[in-house]
């Protein structure tokens, strides 16, 4: 593959929050999931099992899930400054239909267990460890990636702990393994263009760190309140 095409899927793949209800074609869902199998982790501990949702009242009681979760976030996001607030939680919403809409959810269930294969996170950690975290998010990526490189959309839906509960009761997910984030797939519902980043310029050091290039307290909240208003729109497709 060269640099460019991968540059290209890296600026196609764009977070989705409308999707088309047609199904995806037979053997896709193992396609994403067979590029997923692939992600690196620390000391190969690979601790990640996906369950695949298809069916559509599973789907819906997983929006029920996500509805509880979005009255409590908006609540927490009310107590900020407006130009703060994060623009998919600023209003009470029942939950997102986009999730259901999708044919496809994937929810990542992490083994924790797998982290003492991680030196480092066995020394240094007494719980589950930046490692395992990081291992479940290099796997989600590449899900994401392998989506788009298929033409389909997909999301990014972090599942909180009382959603996590949730989850397992429904799903038969055993208590041990953990669930961070659940990736509705489908076609895209619409087209969302090229998503916002820092300039390269203002992200990379050579050598040493440039502390020219460091943000004071106020630069990143003006980032953050610009970063709001960039945003806001790409939440309000659903
Ligand atoms: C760790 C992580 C958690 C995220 N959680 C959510 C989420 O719960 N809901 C949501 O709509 N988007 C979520 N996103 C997606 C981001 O909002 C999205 O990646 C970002 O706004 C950039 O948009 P883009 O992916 O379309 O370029 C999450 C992304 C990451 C990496």
């Amino acid at each position: 593959m060269e640099i460019d095409n991968l540059l290209e899927l890296a600026r196609k793949r764009r977070c989705i929050r409308r999707f088309k209800p047609d199904p995806i074609p037979d053997g896709h869902v193992e396609k994403i999931l067979e590029v997923a199998r692939w992600a690196m982790s620390g000391a190969n501990g690979q601790p990640w099992e996906f369950v695949v949702v298809r069916n559509q009242e599973t789907r819906e009681k997983i929006v029920d899930l996500l509805a509880e979760h979005r009255k409590r976030t908006h609540l927490m996001e009310s107590t900020r400054i407006e130009a703060l607030r994060h623009p998919g939680a600023g209003a009470p919403r029942t939950g997102p239909p986009y999730v259901k809409d999708a044919p496809v959810i994937i929810v990542v269930c992490g083994d924790p267990r797998t982290f003492q294969a991680t030196v480092l996170d066995t020394h240094f950690s007494s719980g589950e460890g930046a490692t395992f975290h990081m291992n479940i998010g290099n796997a989600t990526h590449m899900i994401h990636l392998a989506a788009a490189a298929l033409g389909l959309g997909s999301q990014w839906v972090s599942v909180t702990r009382p959603m996590e509960r949730g989850l397992k009761e429904l799903l038969h997910i055993p208590e041990m393994l953990r669930i961070f984030v659940m990736v509705p797939i489908g076609y895209r519902g619409y087209e969302p263009g090229i998503s916002y980043r820092r300039e390269l310029n203002e992200i990379v050091h050579y050598d040493s760190y440039d502390s020219g290039k460091y943000r004071s307290d106020e630069d990143v909240i003006a980032f953050l309140a610009e970063l709001r208003k960039r945003t806001t729109g790409s939440y309000r497709t659903h």
